[in-house]
């Protein structure tokens, strides 16, 4: 008999973890998943477009989060809550297929859009404890509707309608961004060139033994900004210590998570954060985000916008966003390949040490 297709969904009834998920000590969680820091701030937009009214105050608290952590949660924001609803509905049903369904878009092997397990990403060693499915959503003529899920029946249309409303909020929160670094309105969505979009949808099933694992483990998102719905379970945490601590992102209903990315943050010259941050898992409930990443276009330049007086440039010379994403991957890559050897000789100096202890004396002096 074939072997039955493996998924999380399957593995996730198993009483221990696989040893593939299983993670280093110290990049194991430090925080519950569900013990919520308040420390994020949660910003109303209501009024974003009055320009003598609410506008300036909104824009304060949002440089103030940038500053500080990188990451705020914004709630009135318009996008409709039924749409927001039915969309993460409709991505619980197709989490729910059995694995043959959903492995009939799988993307393994560098496809650009489908459903995987853990990550699409090359080269790395231990596990994230997810399932995922990515779309390109934009530029609109670069859609690829054969790598979008085509069921459940009506998830193409709601996630087409999603695309756009969340597109439109993230260039207002842009227009805030540029203002807020003394420049026109429009400088990010310009600095972008053509504005890409890929959402990512992320389910976490409950996990047998999650102290010893990570549903995504932690980095900075690549982009501008990122525009994170999660559900009421909880799993998402930042740092703003570089890791000494973690704080667990208290879930709203409804509001948005809205990260800073590595372009956001060069173009800044540094003033804003990248959002420091990872999700946890748990043995209790699965759990579902929906991140939508508002990326430049491959070729737009990667450079600070504007240098205020005594300050020094984050980068050397400008370089492309492609570039730039490369980069950033080879560091990742090359940080995974010392940790690995360090690990290693250190497993061959306790070996030495052990043969060592077991010698006779005599030997060890002759
Ligand atoms: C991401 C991400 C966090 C979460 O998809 O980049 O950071 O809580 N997700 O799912
Ligand atoms: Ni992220």
């Amino acid at each position: 008999m074939a072997s039955p297709v493996k998924t999380l969904t399957t593995l996730a009834e198993e009483k221990t973890l696989e040893s593939s998920f299983v993670r280093d000590e110290d990049e194991r969680p430090k925080v519950a998943y569900n013990e919520f820091s308040d420390e994020i701030p949660v910003i109303s937009i209501a009024g974003i477009d009055e320009v003598d009214g609410r506008r300036g105050e909104i824009c304060n608290k949002i440089v103030e989060a940038c500053e500080n952590w990188g990451i705020f949660q914004i709630v009135d924001h318009g996008v409709d809550p039924k749409l927001v609803s039915k969309m993460t509905l409709l991505a619980k049903e197709f989490f729910a297929m059995p694995p043959e369904e959903k492995l009939r878009f799988d993307m393994s092997g560098g496809k650009k859009g489908g459903f995987i397990v853990s990550s699409h990403l090359q080269g790395e060693s231990v596990r994230d404890w997810r399932e995922m499915v990515t779309y390109f959503s934009y530029p609109i003529k670069e859609r690829d509707y054969k790598r979008w899920p085509d069921t459940p029946k009506e998830w193409r249309a709601v996630t087409e309608e999603y695309s756009e409303k969340v597109m439109n909020l993230a260039c207002k929160l842009l227009e805030v961004l540029s203002e807020a670094m003394g420049l026109e309105r429009d400088a990010l969505t310009k600095a972008c060139v053509d504005m890409d979009q890929k959402v990512v949808i992320n389910y976490y099933p409950k996990c047998p033994q999650p102290d010893l694992t990570l549903g995504l483990k932690r980095h900075t998102d690549p982009g501008t900004i990122t525009l994170l719905l999660q559900d009421h379970v909880g799993g998402l945490q930042a740092t703003n210590d570089n890791g000494k601590t973690w704080i667990t992102v208290q879930p709203i209903q409804g509001a948005f998570v809205v990260n800073l990315g590595d372009h956001g943050h060069y173009l800044s010259n540094g003033r804003f954060k990248n959002a420091d941050h990872q999700a946890v898992v748990n043995s209790n409930y699965s759990r579902l985000s929906i991140a939508t990443f508002q990326n430049p276009a491959p070729n737009a330049t990667v450079y600070p916008l504007k240098i205020r007086e005594g300050e020094k440039p984050v980068l050397e010379e400008p370089i492309t966003f492609a570039e730039m994403y490369r980069r950033k991957m080879s560091k990742d890559l090359e940080l995974a390949r010392m940790k690995k050897l360090a690990k290693e000789k250190q497993l061959q100096d306790i070996e030495n040490a052990k043969k060592l202890e077991t010698k006779p004396l005599k030997e060890i002096l002759a």
